[in-house]
This record gives structure tokens, C-alpha cells and sequence, in this order.
């Protein structure tokens, strides 16, 4: 899909379709502006003959209308002024995209001017518009079929009226593009089976990015030899079971920053490419769905893209703790007592809670990279389903500015957190008789008492835990990964290096 952004007069366009958003109430007085006269008098006569009324969702499509060069235009409801946001206009688009699907429509054209209101700024009606549009498009890739949507459309135009809005609209298309295919890359990887999408596969991807972005992206590759020798001993543990040896994937990304030095941001995603539970084995049901275990490091792939893409002033650290929990002969097994890279020992009374291990150590590991900023993603517990469904993703944080900036990101790209308590009374559940800590709470609460896991490793910086169990992977019917949380992520990082504020 092609898009552009255009500043030209409606009337001249030959597309095949011009797509006009029309609100309750309203007439089209303001569209004589960059419509000629007699065009928009014909168009308000479907209006005011009750043919478009604009209520949410409903639409009209013309066909020929006169002085007009495109071939049709369709009107769009948008309900009332005031209360369009962002999230119903994502939803009006899909719609629009359903309808347009019908006809063997190639181009369109979007007049934005009547959208451009309070609650939905130039910037951001083209972010939501272009990513409605892409998630709208996007199927996940089916192995060895050649399986494909039936899609007509090729070019969408985006056409603003006024000159002082281009290149606000120019800058929103790029970051709406860029986001989209790190949502692309991050859905693509995770929606890949367990026994293609391996550690050593997802390590590999990542080699593949310092090639595509040479001058930008260093990618080191860290094996079980080596994880050895830096003591990461919990880490091993959990890949010991299985035949799949775990990789951890070091992203370098080094944007360039002319004024001052760069600040440094970690991103750690868990990589669990399939998580058995282990010894401590899960129920076969749904089994499957845990080759999403490794949309934390998915999500974190896909962010570097986006980062890369778009050149961003920072430095970046993305890890992907790509590992596999298998049962086996020489699996960890519980009651077994690790001794993790930061010294601290554990004792492993379920092999199931194994993404807290993995991540204990890598939080320990980047401690190297002197970060500013700690954020690691996981699909860490079954516990943050249930607390808060499949909507928000659970997050934590030892840092009130941290936390206020991510809650700021995800307000504006409605790519839902919900955060939740870090407290001594949980912190004791963890207690161990036998080591410093053990690897379960004792009851209730698991997704704040493996957060207060986390934070036992995590107290050298400003850090943050995106427990994204609920929201990175839909299940049923249409089952597959979310791209979830990449947007809040790529936003969180639009705003840290803070040369584009439109807020
Ligand atoms: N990857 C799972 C968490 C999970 C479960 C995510 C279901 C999404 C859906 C994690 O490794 C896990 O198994 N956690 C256990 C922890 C428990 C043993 C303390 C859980 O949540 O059941
Ligand atoms: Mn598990
Ligand atoms: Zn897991």
C-alpha cells in the first residue's frame, strides 16, 4: 500500500474515490471552501434530505458527482463533533475500509480537513487513520500456502487543505509508517511456530537487522557457552531441558545526536519461543498458544525497527532473551537452588514461573550498559490475565517520572497500562528457607509477586515491567499476535527524544 499526503484542491483529483467525513448535524458550508459550490449544494442535498445524517458508522457512496474529476465519494459519519476521539476514528476507518473492499476501488483520497477538530489534531487523525488502515490489511503469513487477501486498493492519498499543516502531516505518515511495520515485524515473528521460530531463529533475526541498518545497528549474539562465563546460571537453567539451546540477542542501536549525548534505554523482551511449563508441566490445553511466549522479545524487535526507521536521537538496547522451557533429562526440575548472575540464589519450587528467571539475569547483565532507562516486556503471568483481562497490560515501576512518561505514551496511542503496586508485604512472599528468594508467591497476586521478583534485580536503575500476557495474542477465531505493546513503546520513545512534541 501506497500512501501520500497531499495538499491540493479535491475538485482536481481523479481518484477513484473521495472519502468526506461528515459530522451529526452539520452542513457542508466550511467544504465550499476546497470543494466548488455547486458540488458541495449537491452533496448537502443528501443531507438535508436525511440520506446522510452523520451517525457513527454510516456511510453513502456517489457516484458522478458533477464538477468533480474523482469517480465516486463516499460519505463517512462520524457522530458528534464533539465526542469523536481517536479510538472511534480508527474504528470509522475500518469500516470505511470494509466498504471500499466491495468495489474495485483503487485509489482514494481523504479529505482530513473536516476531522481536523479539538480532540483529533492533524498529527494524530493521520497516525490513527494509517494505522487502522495497516492493522485493516495486515493477515498473518500461512506457511506454504500462497494464501492472500483480496485487496484492490494500492494508493490511499491523505489530503490536507491548509499549507501549515503539511509537514505536521508529512512527519505524522512517516512515524504512522514506521510504527506500522515494527507492529508488522513484531505480529510476523510471534505469529511463527514453535518449531520454526526457535532461540537460535529469533538470535539470527536479529542478526539480520545489522545488516538491513549497517551504520546504525550492532547485533552481538550471546550462547549458552558464553552465558557461562558471565555466571547466568538461572538463565541456563531454564533452557537446560531442551534440545533448543538459548541465545540472548544484544540490539546496539546508536542514532545520532549532534546537541548532547545520548541517553540509554533498555529494552529486554522474554523470549520464551515456547514455554511447556517445564517439569512443573502445563495442561495440554491451549499448549500451543505459548509459542506467544516470546512476544516480549518480539515486541522489543519490532520497536528497534521502528527506531532505526525513523533515526531516532537515542541509544538503544534491545534485548531478546530468546530461550526454550522443555521437560527432560537434564531439565531443572524444582527444589533445585540457582545461583543468578547478580550472586543472589533461588530456589525453584515451579519450573513453570521461568520467565522471571530468565529475565533476573539479563536485568542483572545490563548493568554494563549504564541505561537511564530499564523497560523489560513479558508475558510473565497467567495471574495478569486474570487481573485485567485482555485490554491492559499490566505495568510496574521503581520510578514515578518513568512511570508518569509511559502512562502519557500509552494515553496517546491507546495502547492500554494499567499500573500496579511493587510492595514489601509481597516482596516477603517470596521468602525461601533454603535460599535468598524463591521463583513463586505463595498465593495470590502472581502477577505483582513476579514483578516483585523482577524488582529484587532491577534496584541499579530506573526501570519498568510491562507484563503483557493479556494483550500481546488474541485467542479464537482470530487467533494471533497483537503487535502489542509496540506502539507504547515507539511513542514512549517519539517523546524521549523529544524532537517532534505536538502535544
Ligand atoms: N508464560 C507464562 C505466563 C502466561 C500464562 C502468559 C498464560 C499468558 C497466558 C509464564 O511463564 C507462566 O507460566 N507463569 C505461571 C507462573 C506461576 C507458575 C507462578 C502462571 O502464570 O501460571
Ligand atoms: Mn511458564
Ligand atoms: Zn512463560
Amino acid at each position: 500500500m501506497k500512501f501520500f499526503i497531499k495538499n491540493s484542491s479535491l475538485e482536481k483529483e481523479k481518484s477513484d474515490c473521495i472519502i468526506i467525513f461528515v459530522f451529526k448535524f452539520c452542513e457542508f458550508t466550511h467544504l465550499k471552501n476546497h470543494l466548488n459550490a455547486f458540488s458541495s449544494s449537491y452533496i448537502n442535498n443528501f443531507i438535508r434530505r436525511g440520506d446522510m445524517q452523520g451517525k457513527i458508522g454510516q456511510t453513502l457512496l456517489l457516484h458522478d458527482v458533477p464538477n468533480i474529476t474523482s469517480k465516486r465519494m463516499l460519505l463517512v459519519g462520524c457522530g458528534d463533533k464533539n465526542t469523536l476521539n481517536r479510538y472511534y476514528l480508527g474504528k470509522i476507518v475500518k469500516k470505511t475500509m470494509k466498504i471500499l473492499n466491495q468495489f474495485s476501488i483503487k485509489n482514494i483520497i481523504f479529505s482530513l480537513n473536516e476531522i481536523n477538530i479539538e480532540n483529533c489534531d492533524i498529527y494524530w487523525s493521520i497516525r490513527t487513520i494509517v494505522n487502522s488502515i495497516n492493522k485493516y490489511l495486515y493477515k498473518s503469513v500461512k506457511i506454504n500456502t500462497s494464501f492472500k487477501k483480496d485487496i484492490y486498493l494500492n494508493s490511499i492519498s491523505l489530503n490536507v487543505m491548509k499549507d501549515k499543516y503539511f509537514n505536521i502531516a508529512k512527519n505524522a505518515l512517516e512515524h504512522a509508517l514506521a510504527i506500522n511495520s515494527g507492529i508488522r515485524a513484531a505480529k510476523n515473528l510471534a505469529n511463527l511456530p514453535p518449531n520454526v521460530c526457535n532461540p537460535l531463529y529469533l538470535s539470527l533475526q536479529a542478526q539480520k537487522l545489522s545488516e538491513k541498518y549497517k551504520d546504525k545497528i550492532d547485533v552481538t549474539s550471546i550462547d549458552v557457552k558464553e552465558m557461562h562465563k558471565l555466571g547466568m546460571n538461572a538463565y541456563i537453567a531454564v533452557g537446560s531441558g531442551s534440545k533448543n539451546k538459548p541465545y540472548m540477542s544484544v540490539i546496539k542501536y546508536s542514532g545520532k545526536n549532534k546537541n548532547k549525548k545520548n541517553k540509554v534505554i533498555v529494552l529486554i523482551g522474554k523470549g520464551l519461543t515456547f514455554d511447556s511449563g517445564g517439569i512443573s508441566i502445563k495442561p495440554s490445553k491451549n499448549m500451543n498458544e505459548m509459542k506467544y511466549d516470546m512476544c516480549g522479545a518480539a515486541a522489543v524487535y519490532g520497536t528497534l525497527i521502528v527506531a532505526a526507521k525513523l533515526n531516532l536521537p537515542l541509544t538503544i538496547i534491545g534485548i531478546l532473551a530468546g530461550c526454550e522451557n522443555m521437560p527432560g533429562g537434564n531439565a531443572f526440575r524444582p527444589g533445585d537452588i540457582l545461583t543468578t548472575m547478580s550472586g543472589k540464589t533461588v530456589e525453584v519450587l515451579n519450573t513453570d514461573a521461568e520467565g522471571r528467571l530468565v529475565l533476573c539475569d539479563v536485568l542483572t547483565y545490563v548493568n554494563r550498559f549504564s541505561p537511564n532507562i530499564v523497560i523489560d516486556i513479558a508475558t510473565l503471568t497467567g495471574a495478569c490475565v486474570i487481573a485485567l483481562g485482555n485490554h491492559f497490560s499490566g505495568f510496574f515501576s521503581n520510578d514515578e517520572k518513568l512511570a508518569c512518561s509511559l502512562e502519557k505514551s500509552s494515553q496517546q496511542t491507546n495502547d492500554k497500562i494499567w499500573r500496579l503496586p511493587l510492595s514489601r508485604e509481597y516482596e516477603k512472599e517470596l521468602y525461601s528457607n533454603f535460599a535468598d528468594f524463591s521463583n513463586i508467591g505463595k498465593g495470590k497476586a502472581g502477577a505483582i509477586t513476579a514483578a516483585c521478583f523482577l524488582y529484587q534485580f532491577s534496584k541499579q536503575y530506573t526501570w519498568a515491567h510491562l507484563d503483557i500476557a493479556g494483550t500481546a495474542w488474541k485467542s479464537g477465531k482470530n487467533q494471533g499476535a497483537t503487535g502489542r505493546p509496540v506502539e507504547l513503546l515507539s511513542q514512549f520513545l517519539l517523546n524521549e527524544s523529544d524532537f517532534f512534541n505536538f502535544e
